[in-house]
C-alpha cells in the first residue's frame, strides 16, 4: 500500500521526530528525511533507497542557529558562502560534531549541511526541532525526484508520509562544496553556479576522478541518474546508429523534428535556469514512454549547464 502524500506540515514534523521517515520538496529535488540524529532512523533511510551506506546524507537545517550543533568550525570561506547562498542549493561540507552518527557521514570526519530555500521545507525543519538527514527521494542511482507523484513512484510502500511541496523550482540538486581546505572545492556542480561560487570565494576547484575525486565525493558515481531506456548525449554518438523508436529530450527548440517519435523542449527560449527546472521531470516522461532510445542535445558550459552536463552525463553512463 502506498503512503499518504499531504501538506500537513505539523503531522511531517511529528513523524520526523518520532524517528518515521518523510520525503518532502525543497527548491532542489524531493529529499527522503529522518532524523539525523537517529541512527535507527538514518538507517531506515538507506534500507528504503537501496543505498550503499558508503555514500554520505545531506543534513538540513532551518536556520543558522542549529550549525553550531553540527560542524566544529565555519572557515571564512563557509562563512562568506553561507551569507550569499543560505537558504539556497548549496551544500557545505565541514568537520563533523559527534553527534551525528557515523552512518550519516559514512564514518567521515566531516558532514555535508544546507539549509533549504522553500518556506515549507524550512517551516517542516524547524517544527521536527531536530536536523534532517535526507539524500534525494528516489531509488539509488535512478532519476531524481521533483513532484511528490514522482516519489510515490518510486518510494510510496517503503515510506510513511510524503509532504507535497508542489513541484520543485530549481530542479537540480544542490552544488556541493568542500571547505574542509583552503581552497574551496566543487565535489557536485548543482543549483549553486560555479560562476557565483567563484564571484563570492575567489578561486574554486573542481573536483576530477583522476585526483582521487572518488575518495573526495563518494556519491559521485559514473553511473546515475539513470533511466531504464538507453540514453545517449547527441554529440556523442553518431546519431546513424540510434535506432528504433527514438525519444529527444532537447535543450532549446529542435532544428530538425522528423526523426523522433516524441519530442521534450526543455526551454524554448534556451534558459538553462527554465531547462533545469524541467530536466527530470521531462527525462521521466520519456523514460515512461516506451522508447528505444532517448538522445539528449548537450547544454553550453556555463551557469546551470555545468551541472546539466553532468546529470546528463552520468545518465547516458552503462557500467
Ligand atoms: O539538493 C540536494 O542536495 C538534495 C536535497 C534533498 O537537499 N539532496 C541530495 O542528496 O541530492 P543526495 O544524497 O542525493 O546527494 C548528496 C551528495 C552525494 O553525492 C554525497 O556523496 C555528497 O552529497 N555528500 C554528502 N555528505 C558528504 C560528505 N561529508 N563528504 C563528501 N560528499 C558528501
Ligand atoms: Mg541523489
Amino acid at each position: 500500500m502506498s503512503c499518504p502524500i499531504g501538506n500537513d506540515v505539523s503531522l511531517a514534523a511529528r513523524l520526523l521526530r518520532e524517528g518515521r521517515l518523510v520525503a518532502f520538496g525543497t527548491e532542489t529535488v524531493y529529499g527522503l528525511g529522518a532524523n539525523a540524529l537517529d541512527a535507527a532512523a538514518v538507517a531506515r533511510v538507506f534500507e528504503a533507497k537501496r543505498r550503499p551506506t558508503f555514500d554520505p546524507l545531506i543534513v538540513h537545517i532551518s536556520n543558522r542557529d542549529a550549525l553550531g550543533d553540527i560542524v566544529e568550525r565555519m572557515p571564512p570561506a563557509a562563512l562568506q558562502l553561507a551569507d550569499a547562498f543560505w537558504p539556497g542549493p548549496l551544500t557545505l561540507v565541514l568537520p563533523k560534531r559527534e553527534v551525528i552518527p557515523d552512518l550519516v557521514t559514512s564514518g567521515r570526519p566531516t558532514v555535508g549541511v544546507r539549509i533549504p530555500a522553500s518556506e515549507m521545507t524550512r517551516r517542516l525543519l524547524s517544527e521536527a526541532g531536530v536536523p534532517i538527514a535526507a539524500p534525494s527521494a528516489n531509488t539509488f542511482g535512478r532519476i531524481s525526484p521533483t513532484t511528490a507523484a514522482h516519489v510515490a513512484e518510486q518510494l510510496g510502500d517503503a515510506i510513511d508520509y510524503i509532504l507535497d511541496c508542489g513541484p520543485c523550482g530549481v530542479g537540480i540538486e544542490s552544488a556541493v562544496v568542500d571547505l574542509t581546505e583552503d581552497v574551496p572545492l566543487l565535489l557536485r556542480p548543482g543549483g549553486t553556479t560555479l560562476e557565483d561560487l567563484e564571484s563570492v570565494a575567489g578561486r574554486v576547484n573542481v573536483v576530477t576522478s583522476s585526483d582521487g575525486g572518488s575518495q573526495r565525493a563518494p556519491g559521485m558515481l559514473s553511473r546515475h541518474y539513470s533511466p531504464r531506456t538507453p540514453l545517449v548525449v547527441a554529440d556523442q554518438q553518431d546519431l546513424d546508429n540510434v535506432t528504433g523508436q527514438i525519444g529527444l529530450l532537447s535543450f532549446h527548440d529542435p532544428v530538425n523534428r522528423d526523426r523522433f517519435a516524441r519530442i521534450e523542449v526543455l526551454s524554448k527560449r534556451g534558459d538553462l535556469v527554465e531547462a533545469a527546472a524541467n530536466f527530470f521531470a521531462a527525462l521521466r516522461r520519456l523514460d515512461d514512454a516506451g522508447l528505444d532510445h532517448i538522445v539528449a542535445t548537450p547544454f553550453p558550459m556555463t551557469g546551470l549547464g555545468r551541472a546539466l552536463n553532468d546529470r546528463l552525463r552520468r545518465a547516458a553512463a552503462r557500467e
